[in-house]
């Protein structure tokens, strides 16, 4: 099959960045990236391309070289389904807020209701790719929708889940450690699973583009980020034991990886790991494990979320602990809000709970972060707050408690505390001297992320030191 023509369903972190890549490498092709969300469409069209709804290194770059070319962004999602011969669905996947499964099954409903669409719309054959993470055997369901269709319409449905990193999206793309084409051992599937594999040839090496079956396929996103994660949770818990027994975690973790069988990455002990993916899919594992009755199995993945937690926990009261006891009316400043650095993305930043913690203490918290906006900042804690259905005026008077800041020096000003989050570069290069003489004294630094020197003149406190 010669595919020319494609679109993806969801202009977001995962869209956005993998369809202009495709675009870039595949200039024969026409991409239309489609949402249902004006506001970003506006964004990826912005002929400023500072205004990109997304900030990734590299992506301006790409965006600027086939825009208008044969990359497109529209809200007409019907007009993209309707001439597409491939249909990703990069729709968001968030745990489920209520009903069955609620905290952890997978909510399907923006995946069902591209499917549905596929299904009203299509009159020409489809094959239809699964790029949010799913559970495992949603194709099923989605083949169930999809077969809707009145018009004779065949679909053929393939999982190609995407494994970027924000922060590094561009990068990773180019250089994928590797593709997965999930598909079905029948004609039919066999030769869409074709059709994306020489889409993505015409940049991975042919050794790089794994092909399995569907349900491996699903599997395997979901498990990939439960190993990444884990491996977080193992160095921060032994973060914890460094601290009481004068081991230093950064030594510690140097030695674990030069063992080539473990290996040095995912091996940064942190104030917890944030994103929008490792808790979601972690949590989704673990109601899968339940579903099939693997109550052990599930028990040991949920505690990678439980330690997250645990650390997040720690690093805030370890501050609280550091004040006497007590931040109350304490300014206390937070040195990034982004989940990583290179990302205005703070979708379940560790910042985010240990700013709610510092604020149920009374601490009166100023915030900087050189990429994530005020509006943004504000909002995180406003949702994190209703989700615990806090009243509007306990949201109002922790509100009041907040300030953010376009710009460290005056976030760090007079303030007991200065403590990193993000382990974003400027933050290496402040003068930290000059920094701690306008603080309160004696100034106190906790580096959430080990990203700082060891400073003599300073009271620093790291994480696993
Ligand atoms: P996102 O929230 O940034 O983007 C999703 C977009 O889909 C939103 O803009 C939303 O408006 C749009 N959308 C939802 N329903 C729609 C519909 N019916 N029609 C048209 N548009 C619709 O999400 P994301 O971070 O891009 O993640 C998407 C999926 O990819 C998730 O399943 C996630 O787990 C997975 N994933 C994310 C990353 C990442 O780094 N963010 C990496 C790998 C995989
Ligand atoms: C992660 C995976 O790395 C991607 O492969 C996957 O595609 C993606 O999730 C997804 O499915 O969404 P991402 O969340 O963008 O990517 O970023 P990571 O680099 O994995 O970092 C996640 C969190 O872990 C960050 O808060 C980071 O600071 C933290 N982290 C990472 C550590 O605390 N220590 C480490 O050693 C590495």
């Amino acid at each position: 099959m010669n595919v020319n023509n494609i679109c993806c369903i969801g202009a977001g972190y995962v869209g956005g960045p993998t369809m202009a890549v495709i675009a870039l490498k595949c200039p024969d092709i026409k991409v239309t990236v489609v949402d249902v969300n004006q506001q970003r469409i506006d964004a990826w069209n912005d002929e400023d391309l500072d205004q990109l709804p997304i900030y990734e290194p590299g992506l301006k770059g790409v965006v600027a070289e086939t825009r208008g070319k044969n990359l497109f962004f529209s809200t007409d999602v019907e007009k993209a389904i309707e001439e597409s011969q491939m249909i990703f669905m990069a729709v968001n996947t968030p745990n489920k807020t209520h009903g069955e499964g609620k905290g952890f099954a997978a909510d399907l409903t923006f995946v069902e209701k591209c499917a549905r669409q596929i299904a009203k719309v299509a009159s020409t054959d489809k094959i239809v790719i699964e790029k949010s993470t799913l559970p495992v055997r949603t194709a099923e369901k989605i083949k169930e929708v999809l077969s809707s269709n009145t018009k004779g319409v065949h679909f053929e449905v393939l999982s190609n889940p995407e494994f970027l990193a924000e922060g590094t999206a561009i990068q990773d793309l180019f250089k994928s450690d590797r593709v997965l084409v999930g598909g079905d051992d029948t004609e039919n599937g066999k030769a869409a699973v074709a059709a994306l594999v020489s889409i993505y040839s015409n940049w991975i090496p042919k050794g790089k583009i794994l092909t399995t079956n569907v349900w491996s396929s699903e599997l395997s996103k979901l498990a990939s980020n439960a190993m990444l994660a884990q491996r977080i949770s193992s160095i921060n818990s032994l973060s914890a034991l460094c601290e009481k027994s004068g081991a230093d975690i950064e030594e510690v973790s140097k030695a674990i990886g030069m063992d080539s069988r473990i290996g040095s990455k995912f091996l940064k002990a942190s104030v917890g790991f944030g994103g929008s993916c490792f808790q979601k899919d972690i949590l989704n594992l673990v109601y899968l494990c339940k579903h099939y009755g693997l109550e052990e199995v599930a028990e040991y993945w949920h505690q990678v979320v439980k330690i997250n937690d645990y650390q997040k926990n720690r690093f805030a009261n370890k501050i609280i602990k550091g004040l006497n006891g007590t931040v109350n009316k304490k300014k206390v400043t937070l040195l990034g809000w982004a989940f990583k650095k290179n990302t205005n993305d703070s979708r379940e930043s560790a910042t985010i709970y240990v700013a709610d913690i510092l604020l149920e203490e009374g601490a009166e918290l100023h915030i900087f972060d050189p990429m994530v906006k005020e509006a943004r900042i504000y909002q995180d804690l406003i949702t994190l707050w209703e989700s615990r259905n806090d009243s509007q005026q306990k949201i109002n008077s922790k509100l009041k408690c907040c300030v953010v800041h376009q710009d460290h020096k005056t976030a760090l000003e007079n303030s007991f505390v200065a403590a990193i989050l993000t382990e974003w570069d400027e933050f290496k290069f402040y003068d930290w001297d000059a920094i701690t003489r306008k603080m309160k004294h004696p100034a106190k630094v906790y580096d959430g992320r080990n990203v700082l020197e060891l400073n003599k003149n300073i009271n620093q406190y790291f994480i696993g030191k």
